[in-house]
């Protein structure tokens, strides 16, 4: 009996452990609230690997407090009082516990110091898919503080992984780079397709980690290449550039909790591909708005099924509002590609001259026949 009690103990702690491991949100010190003792920094530099608590690093890092000046700049950090700069070939990493075999996405703000181009490489390790690694460019702002967030998904290839953002470049001023501040882990679900829906993740509500804070601006989403894992399951971003996942803490969401902003014109697409039956008539349903982020102007977003299309006009006052549309449609092919952009450029009316755009939400593929029968 003693012994029984010891094994359900010894579970019950062991699940519990393995638990508050994986929680969704900010990794250990993901802040950088807790920085180097004075004796490990010099100036700004964080001069030994382990100075920072729950990271490692190596190369031109420096410790960044919010209000400290670079020039004439104000660095001004979204989350607690302290952020992380990573100079020439700088890389921070941290070990955690994860589900071998699970997808999670990875969502992490940025932001761009100096004038020349910035890029930031994301990778996990172990990794046993060949060249799966996010390269980010952080040039485009998107947001109107100078922060932006991304995502970058993957799966766990072992239980225990090491999470590494890395600036590979290199330039004359060795404090030039991006800052970093929130770093946070959110387990994805894959979806399935349901029986009122053919689209999977149609609503958009599985998706990475959005920052809480009142400076969080959504996430963007980047181009999606190659990859098979996306940070927006079913969905892939196959244009040139990224989308934005936004929330209703933050934004006007015409339907749940979440929804995409298309960011980028005709250069941001969002799609997925279904199986259809040839001859079969299909309705695809959508909602489009605007997410009351001082996005003004006429918008239109052009859905599309294979070749059938259609150009749905929405007169934005960037105030929130959002319409219904439809696309019938006779399936031509047994895969038919869904796909949404947005005809047009849009700036907000904040003179920040950050993208914004069309938001998209509540997409349904359903048969007819199906239609028929509900
Ligand atoms: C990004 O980092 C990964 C892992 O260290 C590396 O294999 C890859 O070559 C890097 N890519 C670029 C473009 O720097």
């Amino acid at each position: 009996m003693q012994r029984l009690i010891a094994v359900v103990l010894f579970l019950f702690c062991a699940t519990s452990q393995l638990a508050s491991s994986l929680n969704d949100g900010l990794l250990p010190n993901g802040n950088f609230e807790y920085g180097p003792k004075p004796s490990e920094l010099k100036g700004t530099k964080v001069m030994s690997p382990k100075a920072i608590p729950n990271w490692e690093i190596s190369g031109y890092v420096e410790y960044i407090k919010s209000g400290q000046k670079q020039g004439d700049m104000l660095l001004i950090v979204p989350e607690g009082g302290f952020a992380v700069r990573l100079g020439n070939e700088a890389l921070i990493k941290q070990k955690i516990k994860v589900i071998k075999g699970m997808f999670y996405s990875l969502t992490f703000s940025a932001a761009r110091t100096c004038a020349q181009e910035e890029k930031l490489n994301v990778s996990v390790s172990p990794n046993y898919e060949k060249n799966d690694f996010g390269l980010f460019p952080i040039q485009t702002m998107y947001s109107s503080n100078g922060w932006d967030s991304y995502a970058w998904a993957f799966q766990a290839s072992e239980s225990v992984i090491e999470i590494s953002i890395h600036n590979p470049g290199v330039e004359e001023d060795a404090a030039c780079g991006p800052l970093i501040d929130s770093v946070a882990l959110k387990t994805l679900y894959p979806p399935k397709r349901t029986r009122v829906n053919l689209l999977k993740n149609g609503n958009f509500e599985e998706g990475p980690y959005i920052f809480a804070g009142p400076m969080s601006e959504g996430v963007i989403i980047p181009p999606h290449i190659e990859d098979d894992h996306s940070p927006l399951p079913g969905w892939i971003i196959d244009s040139l550039k990224a989308v934005k996942y936004i929330d209703s803490d933050h934004f006007t969401v015409p339907e749940g909790k979440r929804a995409i902003e298309l960011i980028a014109g005709k250069e941001s697409s969002l799609s997925q591909v279904v199986r259809t039956t040839i001859g079969r008539d299909y309705v695809l349903s959508f909602t489009i708005g605007d997410a009351n982020n001082a996005c003004e102007g006429s918008m239109v977003v052009e859905a599309f099924a294979n070749k059938n299309t259609v150009k749905v006009t929405y007169d934005s006052k960037g105030k929130g509002g959002f319409k219904q549309a439809r696309l019938r449609f006779k399936a031509d092919s047994t895969r038919t590609r869904i796909m949404f952009y947005s005809t047009f450029y849009t700036m907000k009316n904040d003179n920040s001259g950050s993208l914004c755009g069309p938001v998209v939400d509540d997409v349904k593929l359903v048969s007819i026949r199906k239609l028929h029968r509900l």
